[in-house]
């Protein structure tokens, strides 16, 4: 069997370094090393409605500018493939099927779910869509017989629900349309979530407390500077901690060795660099520069990259978007017959 990689995003805003690290730097490492048969990039615009349904402009906005942000990074189109999720009506046709196989406790103990819902405040008022949309990303997955799939941690409980579906369906219709599959996490534990610049868990654009890929030097530099570090080390000479330090946490995902030869030679590796914060005499701004300098090592290129897309004209990103969607379309309506056939309910040739 052929190595099948399916991701997406929800069209919800800019993309952060949060994401860089949490799925776009897994993302670009599979395309340059190539050995895959088939990768996938949806773009989530009904998932993203599930939550947004009385927003449908940010969502739309967001779809042209999330691929900008792809692209930027050096995702490209030409090795990967582009979709729009509710463009292709296939993937609404599985969950209606999907639907049937999963309960509704099931769903609820959903770990990802449950910490959704604690943070949106629902109440009376949740959407059954919002409920289900774990099922949809059963379909998205499974409509491309997709069995790599690139996520953040956060997404783990979404995998395992979808192989229990696609152990359910083939057991049920005695089949095996469906195939199982398995995540790929970033690299090193650090990067599974990086927390907003405050030491808050989650990134958010209400918050204020994000680094955007598209932000301009001086505002990652504000950023950088307004880091929650150690309240504790108040004189450079002070020893400070680095658990729980976000300058720490980020260079923990962002440094390598080579960082230190360019940018802060006096220490050749970030477990010197933090021996030496801990027993006194490194002041904060010292390793928030050092920080924002492999930051804005990392964000030039992409900023730069993003400014030329910028200049483009929308048509030629919805050709993108058009020809990937076409694409997906043809391979998930292949799924979509055989899952018919299997269920009983395809009626002509
Ligand atoms: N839920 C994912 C997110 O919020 C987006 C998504 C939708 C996805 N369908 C998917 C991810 C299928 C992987 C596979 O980031």
């Amino acid at each position: 069997m052929g190595k099948i990689i399916l991701t997406g995003d929800r069209p919800t805003g800019n993309l952060h370094i949060g994401h860089y690290v949490g799925s776009v730097k897994r993302r670009l490492e599979i395309q340059n090393n190539g050995d895959y048969d088939e990768f996938y990039i949806m773009i989530a615009d009904s998932q993203a409605l599930t939550d947004n349904f009385d927003n449908p402009d940010k969502v739309r906005n967001n779809v042209l500018n999330i691929l900008k942000d792809y692209m930027a990074c050096g995702l490209d189109p030409k090795k990967v493939t582009f979709f729009i999720q509710s463009e292709v009506s296939e993937l609404t046709e599985l969950t209606y099927y999907y639907l049937n196989i999963v309960t509704f406790n099931r769903l609820k103990r959903n770990p990802t779910i449950k910490t959704e819902l604690a943070l949106r405040n629902f109440e009376g008022t949740l959407p059954v869509g919002f409920m289900c949309y774990p099922i949809s990303q059963t379909a998205d997955i499974t409509a491309f017989k997709a069995n790599i799939i690139p996520v953040g941690v956060d997404q783990l409980p979404m995998i395992e629900q979808a192989n229990e579906i696609v152990d359910r369906f083939n057991s049920i219709y005695k089949c095996n349309v469906l195939k199982r599959c398995e995540p790929v996490l970033p690299e090193n534990e650090a990067s599974y979530r990086l927390p907003g610049i405050d030491g808050d868990a989650k990134m958010s654009k209400s918050l204020g407390n994000c680094i955007y890929l598209i932000d301009d030097s001086d505002t990652v530099k504000k950023q950088v500077m307004k880091m929650y570090t150690d309240p504790n080390h108040i004189n450079v000479s002070d020893p400070g901690r680095v658990e729980g330090n976000m300058v720490f946490t980020y260079l923990d995902c962002f440094c390598t060795n080579e960082h230190f030869k360019k940018y802060y030679p006096e220490f050749n590796n970030l477990d010197e660099l933090k021996s030496a914060y801990q027993n006194g005499g490194i002041g904060d701004v010292k390793i928030k520069m050092f920080l924002f300098n492999i930051l804005d090592e990392l964000l030039t290129p992409i900023r730069e990259k993003r400014k030329e897309l910028d200049s483009m004209d929308d048509e030629y990103f919805l050709n993108i978007l058009k020809e990937g969607t076409l694409k997906a379309r043809s391979v998930a309506s292949k799924t979509v017959l055989e899952a018919k056939e299997a269920m009983k309910i395809k009626y002509f040739e």
